[in-house]
C-alpha cells in the first residue's frame, strides 16, 4: 500500500512511536511498582556501594530461573530514571554495579517521606479497574467508573474492605508526611495564633498531630469517616472524631481540608464549605478555612507538572467525583459559599496552600 500523500514514512513512524509509547505507559508504572514489591531500591541501598548484578540477583527473592530477567527490569528502570548504573571495583576486577537516583531514594521503605505507599495504593487492581469501565461511564448513568467497577463508592468500599482502607490510609499518610513538614516549615504564617484547627476528612492524623506538636497551644481534631478513625487514639492535643463533613463539622477556628476538595464536584464542594463556614469564627474573629490542593495554571509550569496534574484530574474522573479546578474556579465555588476573600499561594510544588477568610 502506498503511504497517503503528503505524508513523510520518516512522520509515519514517528506518529506510530509516540502511539505506542502510549500504548505502553502502563508498563513503566507496573515495572517500578514490580521493583518496589521486590524491595529492589531497598536492598540496593543496604549494600552501601554500587551493586552488581549478580549480587542483585542473589539478593533478591526470586526463582533462579528468573534471574535473567532482573536485567531487563533494571534496563528499563535505568530508562525512566530510577536506577543509574556506575564503574566499581569487585575483586580487583571493574564491573558495573547499580545505584539509586533521587527518585528511587524516595521509594526506599524507611524513608519518612517515602512515596513507596503512595505508588502501591494507586496501582493496586482496585484503584487501576476502574479506567476500564471509562468510555461506557460516558455513555451510561453511573456516577463514577469506580461504581461500575466495584457496584459502590471508593469510601464504602474502604469501609468494608480493610485491606483497601489500609492501604489507601498509608497511602495518605504517606504524602502528608512529605507536604507536612514543607506546610510547617514554608506556610508558619498560616496557622500561627490559631487555638484550634479540624482536619477534616484528615485520615489517620498525620498532619493534625504535626500541627499541634508545631504549633502549641493549638488542640487539633481530625474529622474522619468511621473505619479511618475507629482504632485510633487521641492524646490531649489531638482527638479523633467519627463523623460526616457533609452533615457537621466540629467547631474550631480553622478548618483543613488537604486533598478533600479535590475530591468532590462542585455541588459536594458548596456542602463542605458551608459546613466549614458554620465551624469557623465569623467575619472579623479570625477564623478560617486552610485548603491544600492542585490549583491549575496557576503558574508557569513544565510539559511534566501538567502531566502530573492532568493525570490527576483523571484520577478523580475514575474514582470519584472529584476534578482539579482552576483559579477562576476555585473563586466561584468560595464566593459561592459565601467567603468574601481568599489567598493562594503556589509553594508546594505541585499543590498550592489556599486561606479562605468568611
Ligand atoms: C484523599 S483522602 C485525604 C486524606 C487526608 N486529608 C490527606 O491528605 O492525607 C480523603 C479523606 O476524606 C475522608 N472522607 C470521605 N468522605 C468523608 C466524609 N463524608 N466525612 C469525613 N471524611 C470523609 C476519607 O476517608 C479520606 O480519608
Amino acid at each position: 500500500m502506498d503511504l497517503p500523500v503528503g505524508v513523510q514514512a520518516s512522520e509515519l513512524l514517528s506518529s506510530q512511536a509516540h502511539i505506542w509509547n502510549h500504548i505502553f505507559n502502563f508498563i513503566n508504572s507496573m515495572s517500578l511498582k514490580c521493583a518496589v514489591q521486590l524491595g529492589i531500591p531497598d536492598i540496593i541501598h543496604n549494600h552501601g556501594k554500587p551493586m552488581s548484578l549478580p549480587d542483585l540477583v542473589q539478593a533478591l527473592p526470586i526463582k533462579k530461573v528468573k534471574a535473567p530477567c532482573i536485567y531487563r527490569l533494571m534496563r528499563i528502570l535505568i530508562h525512566s530514571g530510577f536506577f543509574t548504573k556506575q564503574k566499581t571495583l569487585e575483586n580487583g576486577e571493574e564491573e558495573d554495579g547499580y545505584t539509586l537516583t533521587p527518585a528511587s531514594c524516595l521509594l526506599l521503605k524507611d524513608e519518612p517521606f517515602s512515596v513507596a505507599p503512595f505508588l502501591l495504593a494507586m496501582l493496586d487492581p482496585i484503584l487501576t479497574d476502574p479506567f476500564h469501565f471509562m468510555s461506557e461511564w460516558f455513555q451510561n448513568d453511573h456516577k463514577t467508573p469506580f461504581e461500575m467497577a466495584h457496584g459502590r463508592t471508593l469510601w464504602d468500599y474502604a469501609g468494608n474492605e480493610p485491606r483497601l482502607n489500609k492501604f489507601f490510609n498509608d497511602a495518605m499518610a504517606s504524602d502528608t508526611r512529605l507536604i507536612t513538614s514543607m506546610v510547617i516549615k514554608e506556610c508558619a504564617g498560616v496557622f500561627e495564633g490559631l487555638n484550634s484547627l479540624v482536619d477534616a476528612g484528615g485520615g489517620t492524623g498525620t498532619m493534625a498531630k504535626a500541627i499541634a506538636d508545631a504549633f502549641p497551644p493549638m488542640k487539633c481534631s481530625v474529622l474522619e469517616l468511621p473505619h479511618v478513625v475507629a482504632d485510633l487514639e487521641g492524646s490531649d492535643k489531638l482527638e479523633f472524631v467519627a463523623g460526616d463533613m457533609f452533615e457537621a463539622i466540629p467547631c474550631a477556628d480553622a478548618v483543613l481540608l488537604k486533598w478533600i476538595m479535590h475530591d468532590w464536584n462542585d455541588e459536594e464542594c458548596l456542602k463542605i464549605l458551608k459546613r466549614c463556614k458554620e465551624a469557623i469564627p465569623c467575619k472579623g474573629m479570625g477564623g478560617k478555612v486552610i485548603i491544600i490542593d492542585i490549583v491549575l495554571d496557576i503558574q508557569k509550569e513544565d510539559a511534566e507538572s501538567t502531566e502530573t496534574q492532568l493525570c490527576f484530574d483523571m484520577l478523580m474522573m475514575a474514582t470519584i467525583t472529584g476534578r482539579e479546578r482552576n483559579g477562576k474556579e476555585w473563586e466561584k465555588l468560595f464566593l459561592d459559599a459565601g467567603f468574601s476573600d481568599y489567598k493562594i499561594a503556589p509553594i508546594m510544588g505541585l499543590r498550592s496552600i489556599i486561606e479562605v477568610y468568611p
